[in-house]
Order: structure tokens, then sequence, then C-alpha cells
């Protein structure tokens, strides 16, 4: 679509709509959100599912949630969920036996449920819930991509599995968000971000109580959010190290130099985890979960000299801005140094923006970015993953999200390098331990 022009012109079925192609005209959309607000075919079937959430809001309502929800995720304060992550992804490599063959994108999914949820509402949720609410939302983002695709509410109405399925995972998911409601209001008060939205619900603070139906929605927004695309970008960087085994000596050299033995990994070693953080950076890029998403135009405006009536669906995509070979060269190739400190320019900088910008940037940006690059360096620190032979590299389908989502590959044990070692390894023979 750039070869047309910065902003395309496209039909979605009936409708017309305007892709944005530019990295700067998709930032004058995101910078002005009371003429660009959420709303579109995405927002719109967004909203008949997390209500009023932060997510889908329009702008009028943006600033008191946002102003509510930001101190939990704010970045000085994700250095506090750092030990809770480490400990979910040690659980992982227990749950992983060299030699074995490991469902690496279901183990993902846990991970991140299981850390979502402590933040939200502690331990509220026991082991085998908080498997349930990973497989109600897997069952929930496989549904929700085809019904805004197809708007013919009448379709998803029918008695199918597909749709029976769907209806069961969301009145499940609903159910048990209004359980660890009741339950908390029942019991003592928790420092969590249920404990932040009861106390708003009471009154407590400077701004008016919010409803009950509100708590829910939040909660219902922060779990949809935060399961699904950190976890697909964490089982697309180990399925693409295992493809570039250069990339991958280079971040098991950093993980042996920086978390010798295996250590658990803390806030204080965020800084040193360099390349582990470029993986992570240069995986968004690559293979940026969230790669489509859509505004309304509240009022009728100009857009890059074309003239849009008001209602118009202006759509962006990160997947396309990081694909273009006039922000990044070679596109396709998976580069982690792109990202080492002093190499991007402030031009691919501002065309990153797999959480978007302005704003309705991502209320989780920087606490995925942790959770992703401690989970992957206590992960990959201590397992070794490898495709199975016959393994064979798909185009990405679209969905709500993009990511592999079945992937499956072999696990190794690595042993580790002592600290300080000379890093003099080449490609792809660092220290594995195959017992
Ligand atoms: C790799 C992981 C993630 C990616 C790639 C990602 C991506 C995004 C993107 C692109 C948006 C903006 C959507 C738009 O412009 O329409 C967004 C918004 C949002 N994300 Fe994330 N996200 C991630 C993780 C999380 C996590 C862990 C949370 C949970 C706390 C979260 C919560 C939210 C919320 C609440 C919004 C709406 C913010 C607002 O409108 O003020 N995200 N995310």
């Amino acid at each position: 679509m750039p070869a047309h022009g910065d902003l395309v012109e496209i039909r979605l079925g009936p409708q017309r709509a305007w892709m944005v192609c530019h990295p700067e005209l998709t930032h004058e959309v995101l910078m002005d959100p009371h003429t660009f607000d959420k709303g579109g075919p995405l927002y719109d079937r967004l909203g008949k599912l997390m209500g009023d959430g932060l997510v889908t809001c329009r702008q009028p309502a943006h600033r008191n949630k946002r102003r509510l929800l930001q101190p939990g995720f704010h970045p000085s304060y994700v250095a506090h969920y750092t030990d809770l992550v480490a400990e979910e992804a040690e659980a992982v490599c227990r749950a992983w036996p060299a030699g074995r063959t490991v469902p690496v994108t279901e183990a993902m999914m846990t991970l991140t449920t299981r850390v979502i949820s402590r933040v939200l509402l502690s331990d509220a949720l026991d082991d085998t819930t908080a498997n349930e609410v990973r497989d109600c939302l897997t069952d929930i983002v496989r549904g929700l991509f085809v019904r805004t695709v197809v708007p013919i509410d009448a379709l998803f109405r029918l008695p199918t599995p597909a749709n029976r399925r769907y209806r069961h995972a969301l009145s499940r998911l609903h159910a048990i968000i209004d359980t660890a409601i009741a339950q908390r209001r029942r019991g003592a008060d928790r420092d969590d971000v249920l404990g932040t939205l009861l106390a708003a619900a009471r009154g407590d603070g400077a701004a008016a109580a919010i409803t009950d139906q509100e708590v829910h929605d939040h909660l219902i927004t922060l779990l949809l959010t935060g399961v699904e695309a950190p976890a697909l970008c964490l089982a697309d960087a180990f399925s693409l190290l295992a493809r570039h085994p250069e990339a991958e000596r280079r971040l098991h050299a950093e993980l042996d130099a920086v978390l010798p033995r295996g250590r658990r990994p803390g806030p204080e070693d965020l800084p040193h985890l360099v390349h582990t953080r470029c993986v992570v950076l240069e995986t968004l890029r690559h293979s940026s979960p969230g790669w489509l998403f859509t505004r309304v135009a509240t009022r009728e405006t100009e857009l890059a000299g074309c003239r849009l009536p008001e209602g118009a669906t202006v759509l962006y995509s990160p997947y396309l801005l990081h694909h273009d070979s006039s922000s990044f060269p070679d596109p396709g190739r998976f580069d982690p140094d792109r990202w080492l400190p002093g190499k991007p320019t402030a031009e691919q900088r501002r065309a990153l923006m797999p959480f978007s910008a302005g704003n309705r940037k991502c209320l989780g940006d920087e606490f995925a970015m942790v959770e992703a690059t401690l989970a992957l360096a206590t992960i990959a620190g201590r397992r070794r993953l490898r495709h199975l032979p016959g393994y064979v590299e798909r185009a990405p389908r679209p969905a709500i999200t993009l990511g592999p989502r079945s992937l499956v590959m072999a696990c190794e044990t690595r042993s580790h390098m002592p600290s300080g070692a000379p890093d003099s390894r080449t490609a792809g023979d660092h220290v594995v331990d195959h017992t």
C-alpha cells in the first residue's frame, strides 16, 4: 500500500476506509485523538466485549480512566513485578524437561495469564481457574476477528460449535471476574489493581466514584490486553531465535555473563540485559502482535490533502510501518542489533510503534517490555528451544493479533558459562547439555 501514497483509500466490505501508510502521518493521527477517536469496526466490536474500559472508551471519558489505572503500570512501579515474572518463568522451565517437545505458545499464554492475574487480583485465581481464564481468552480472541471482519450479527447467533465456544468463554470470563470481585469485597483490602478499583468505587480519593460495571469492564479489558500480545511476542522471540543462531549466540553470551549459573534476574539486572531487550524490541518490530487498529473521524477533516467525511474510518498498522524498507532496511530480516544503544536513528525510533503513540499509547508498554525481557532472560538462560524437523516458516495469518498461535518446539537444557568467561564461541555452538 505505501507504493500508492501516504494515505490510501480502501474498501472494507461496503464501507470506504483510509489506511495511513507513513510514520509521520500516523503520528499526526495519533496525536489528534479528538479528531481521530477510538471507533471503527474493530473498536465497535471490542466495545461489546470490554464495555467502557480504557481500550474502547471514547476521548471525553478517557483521561479519568487512564489516571485511575496508570499508577500500577507506571514505569517507576513496574520493577515491583520483576520477582513475580521471574517466578512464573521459572515455573515454565520446571515444566519443560530436556528432550521433550513443548507447547511454547500455550506455556507463554499460561505465564502471561498468571502474571497479569496476580498484578490485577493478587492470589484470587487458583491454578485451575487461571488456566480456565487462559483458555477462555484464547477462544474469545479467536472469535473476535471473524466478528470484526464479518459484521453480520445473525451469523453469530447460529448454534454452531464455534459460536457456542465463544459464548461459553465469554460468560465464564465474566463470571470468574464477578466472583473475584465479590470475594474481595467480603475479605481484606489488597494493594493491587482490584484494590485500586474498589477504592475508586467507594469514592475514596478526589474523583467521582466509579460504578461496579466500570470495575468489571476495567478488569476484562486488562485481562484481554495483558495476556495475548505479550505471550505471542515471547513465542515469536523463541521461534525467531531458533532460526537465527548468531542472534541466539549473542543472547546466550549476555545471559551467561549477567545471570551466571541461571541466577534469577531482578530489577537491578534490567540495565545490563541489553541484547535481551534488543531481541524483544526486534521481535516487536518484525512480528508486531498488534498489527492493525482503527480510528473514526469525529468531524469532517483533512488528512494528507484528502477530505475525510465525519465518521470516516482511518486505519493504521504497526506491521506495515515496521516492514517499510524506507524506515528499516531489509525489513524482513530479524536483526536485534538494529536496537543496540546509539544505532537506531531518530526516524527509526519514531517509526517503531508496537505500542502505538499519543495519549492512547499502550498502558502496559513498559510493563510488557519488562515482562518479556525478564521472561526471555529466565527461560533462554536455562532452556534452548529448537524447531521440530520439517518446520516451515509460514506467512502470518491475520487475526485480532499476529503471532504463532500453536507453536511447538523441542526443548534442550542449557548449562552455563561461568561469569566473566570470554565469549569465544561461534554461531550455534553454545554449550548445550543433552542429558
Ligand atoms: C507486547 C505486548 C503488548 C503490545 C504489543 C501492546 C500493544 C498495544 C497497542 C498497539 C495499543 C494501542 C491500540 C490503538 O492504538 O488502538 C495498546 C493499548 C493498550 N494496551 Fe497494550 N500492548 C501490549 C501489552 C499490554 C499489557 C501487558 C497491558 C496490560 C496492562 C496492556 C494494556 C493496554 C491498554 C489498557 C491499552 C489502551 C490504552 C489507552 O487507550 O489509554 N497492553 N496496546
